[in-house]
């Protein structure tokens, strides 16, 4: 009779477990008629952002941005890539030559935690002694004309209000950065007053995005590329603009008739978005609550805590793991999302991965089969979502450019650069967000549409900025 019982009241559990289980995945579905919504409300935010400064949740930054990489830079140059949780410095030797790179080298580091919610100068002086130590250990391969200063291309993944092509002012920060100090100040003179703590001799010729960034490293290989995306720690696009269609831009229209704006998507937000009750709790415990909330559903920061958030759920009211909550379930962000994609990528047929990360992680040991497929179930449940909404903001995008159709007599290819771990690793999520753009876009259309990875295309993107902004150009041009 007890065990009857026992019984009895863990199918209980299970069914009641389940029953979260379901509620979460109705909430979170995506049909293709809700995307549709999505994109069309990213095409009028879009709009919306271009014709007046404040005028969206779309900030529409002006990226100064008005010239494209052509393959003709030449010499040597740097970049330095800042905006997830580790930070890179580059260096390349550029031939001209129609796009030749001679070498590259890179490093990269992790930026201690710590530094992430410090003060600005303790963040810009750690930065700057890292570069400092690596422009030490250039080689006789890279080759600087004599008498020149180094130039840099900075690459700074956070909302910066440019004022030219090499100053702005950074406008908040998103991804776990909170610098109070930084806000609103110009990150391009913060870094260059801490290269000069560490006496390096170097000029910041290029501030942008890693959107710009991979963009500009894209369209350097390959001429069709108009867009890119990054999908990793955060989220963010960036499209090629006619300037006639930025009413918000007073300066003078530059030759090229184009510039690159640098969305901020992260911070889209729509009633269509399909939200839930964990979505609201994480953001208003995060430390940007009411902010980047397209970001927070979509981004490699964000999914694992999310899935966190259910299990935890579960785990309360239904005793998914047993009579008592595992401590370690109930601490924020101990599920990363590169955890969270290796459980849902485990194809043995126990699920050992699943096992071993829950008793790795989170402590929690014996748990059975059936209990392994309802977090892989999970899993897929929120990287679905993320990935078809990351669809249906790219379709948003090639509507406003009118490349969402085949037009009669035209073959025009778009390509959309692509960059960020959660893409790269991420191949449920990468398969997913490939699949829906196309379902979204017909086949004919589809067809005319490639997204293409672009490995570090931000860091390359940079020094090709600085290049075709250095100092030195009217020099050579005459
Ligand atoms: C965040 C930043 C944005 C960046 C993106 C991807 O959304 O605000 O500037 O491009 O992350 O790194």
């Amino acid at each position: 009779a007890l065990i009857v019982r026992h019984r009895m009241r863990c199918s209980g559990r299970w069914a009641r477990a389940m029953a979260i289980l379901k509620e979460f995945e109705e909430k979170c579905a995506t049909p293709i008629g809700k995307l549709r919504q999505v994109a069309d409300a990213m095409t009028v935010e879009m709009h919306a952002g271009l014709a007046s400064e404040g005028g969206s949740k779309l900030k529409m930054l002006i990226s100064y941005v008005d010239n494209l990489p052509t393959g003709d830079e030449k010499g040597l140059f740097y970049a330095l890539d800042l905006g997830g949780t580790n930070f890179r410095v580059l260096r390349v030797q550029l031939g001209g030559n129609d796009g030749q790179v001679l070498k590259q080298e890179f490093t990269e580091v992790s930026i201690p935690p710590h530094l992430m919610t410090g003060g600005s100068d303790e963040l810009f002086d750690y930065i700057a002694s890292e570069l400092a130590k690596f422009v030490a250990s250039e080689g006789e391969d890279f080759h600087l004309p004599p008498g020149r200063q180094r130039e840099l291309g900075f690459t700074f993944s956070f909302p910066v209000r440019q004022i030219s092509i090499a100053s702005g002012n950074l406008i908040k920060w998103t991804k776990g950065f909170n610098i109070e100090d930084t806000v609103g100040q110009d990150v391009v003179l913060e870094l260059t007053k801490a290269m000069e703590r560490q006496d390096l001799d170097m000029r910041v010729a290029a501030l942008v995005n890693d959107t710009i960034g991979t963009l500009a490293g894209g369209r350097y290989t390959n001429n069709d590329v108009v867009a890119a995306v990054i999908l990793g720690t955060g989220t963010n696009a960036a499209y090629v603009e006619r300037a006639h269609a930025i009413p918000k831009w007073h300066g003078l229209l530059p030759k090229s008739g184009e510039m690159v704006i640098n969305m901020e998507w992260g911070n889209f937000r729509s009633s269509h978005l399909p939200l839930t009750e964990y979505d609201h709790a994480l953001d208003s415990e995060s430390l940007n609550p009411g902010e980047q909330i397209f970001e927070k559903i979509i981004s490699g920061m964000y999914l694992g805590d999310i899935v966190r958030r259910v299990l935890l759920r579960m785990a309360e009211e239904a005793a998914f793991f047993g009579d008592t909550v595992p401590l370690k379930l109930t601490v924020p962000f101990i599920l990363r999302t590169p955890d969270m994609s290796a459980m849902h990528h485990d194809t043995s047929s126990d699920l050992k991965v699943v096992g071993s990360k829950l008793k790795d992680i989170l402590g929690i040991s014996n748990t059975s089969l059936k209990t392994r497929r309802a977090i892989v179930e999970l899993c897929n449940i929120v990287a679905t979502r993320g990935a078809r909404l990351s669809a249906a903001g790219m379709l948003g995008i090639l509507k406003k450019m009118g490349r969402d159709i085949i037009k009669e007599g035209e073959k025009q290819r778009t390509v959309v650069a692509m960059d960020g771990g959660l893409y790269e690793h991420y191949t449920e999520f990468r398969n997913c967000l490939e699949n829906t753009l196309k379902e979204l876009l017909g086949e004919e259309a589809s067809e005319s549409v490639v997204v293409e990875h672009s490995n570090d295309g931000s860091g390359i993107g940079a020094a090709l900025l600085a290049a075709s902004h250095s100092q030195y150009l009217e020099v050579e041009d005459s």
